[in-house]
């Protein structure tokens, strides 16, 4: 049976770096409230001059997990990009990011899970792989949040929270018996939830779409309430990782390393111990970048692979996330 194996991971997080004091100088916020309630000290945020997309950083990320993956562009049967900050409206990131990378007919495909892209982009490319429609897929995560942030103190509680990044993924489909690959999935989403972490104009729901008062009133940047996702996230991360284990018929023990989204350190300090997990077993970056959304998740694994916290062979991974949708979910799997 086939089974999808990640062959290369990739990250870039743009240079320049922004500190909890760069941000108290634009609005009411201090060091110690945004390290204190989500653990963050700086975020990446791209450069003022530019007009640098979310497809360029999943370019320059997509360049190094081709590299190791010991891939070329031509290689790829599909390309799946999830990302809730375009470069433009449409069309799609996936097909800006097919453009930079020289190709001419690739498939592109968009989609828009916010933080948990990259749960629902693994699910999607197993199922491709599985089908036979593709069998070697480049799964990019990244936003440009920094442009679309309110930096007055009206939209503090949300912009401290989010930094600019993206991971790149190579996926490949490989006949196997081992137990490798997907072990387990669940994905979910509860749009009642919508108006919870939403960006509500422009919108074609809205006539017209984009209005001078919609800038006076910040309808223009994402609103949040924080209070009420942080419940969901720490009730549903667990609930939801039992869920794969069962379903994979492993235990907590079994998984050499849990990798969150980033959305804030103490949702993950929640999780970790609701978990019952020792501090080498959860991988937190959130210190140093901030939420980049969907890009949170691969460029994690890449640190993870990097500083080579899981063992060389067989490491049993443990995704899990919960963000704007709301949709959450978790996924096993397992390296060869
Ligand atoms: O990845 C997408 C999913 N998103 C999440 O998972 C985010 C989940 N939520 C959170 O991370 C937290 O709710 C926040 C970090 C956004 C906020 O932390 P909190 O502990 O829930 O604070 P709060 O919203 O209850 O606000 C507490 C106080 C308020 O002041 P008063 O009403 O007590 O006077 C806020 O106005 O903190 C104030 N506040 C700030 N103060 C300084 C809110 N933002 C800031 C700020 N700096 N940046």
């Amino acid at each position: 049976m086939k089974k999808m194996m990640i062959r290369g991971t990739g990250r870039y997080l743009p240079e320049r770096v922004v500190t909890n004091d760069d941000l108290s100088q634009w609005m009411d916020t201090s060091d110690e409230w945004i390290r204190q309630r989500t653990g963050i000290e700086e975020r990446r945020w791209i450069p003022e001059e530019g007009n640098v997309g979310a497809a360029d950083l999943g370019l320059e990320a997509t360049k190094i997990a081709l590299d190791r993956a010991g891939w070329t562009p031509e290689d790829l049967d599909l390309i799946i990009f999830a990302t809730l900050s375009p470069d433009i409206n449409f069309p799609g990131s996936g097909c800006l990011l097919q453009s930079k990378l020289g190709l001419k007919s690739t498939p592109a495909l968009d989609i828009r899970q916010q933080c948990t892209g990259f749960l629902y982009g693994m699910e999607i490319a197993d199922a491709y792989i599985k089908s036979g429609y593709a069998n070697r897929i480049l799964f990019v995560g990244s936003e440009v949040h920094s442009t679309g942030l309110d930096i007055s103190t009206r939209g503090r509680d949300v912009t401290v929270i989010f930094g600019d990044g993206a991971g790149a993924v190579c996926l490949e489909g490989v006949e196997t018996d081992e137990n490798v690959g997907i072990l387990a999935t669940s994905l979910h989403a509860q749009g009642d939830y919508a108006d919870a972490l939403m960006l509500e104009a422009p919108a074609s729901r809205l006539s017209p779409r984009l209005t001078k008062e919609m800038f006076d009133d910040a309808r223009i940047y994402p609103t949040m309430d924080g209070r009420n996702v942080f419940k969901l996230a720490v009730k549903r991360l667990p609930e939801v990782s039992q869920v794969v284990l069962d379903k994979a018929g492993l235990t907590i023990e079994d998984i050499d390393m849990v990798i969150p989204h980033q959305a804030n350190l103490r949702i993950n300090q929640f999780f970790q111990k609701s978990m019952n997990l020792p501090d080498e077993k959860i991988f937190n970056n959130i210190q140093k970048y901030g939420n980049t959304t969907a890009g949170s998740i691969p460029i994690a694994l890449d640190e993870v692979i990097e500083q080579k916290l899981i063992p060389e062979k067989k490491a049993t991974v443990l995704f899990a996330g919960l963000g704007a949708g709301v949709t959450w979910g978790a996924i096993i799997y397992r390296f060869g």
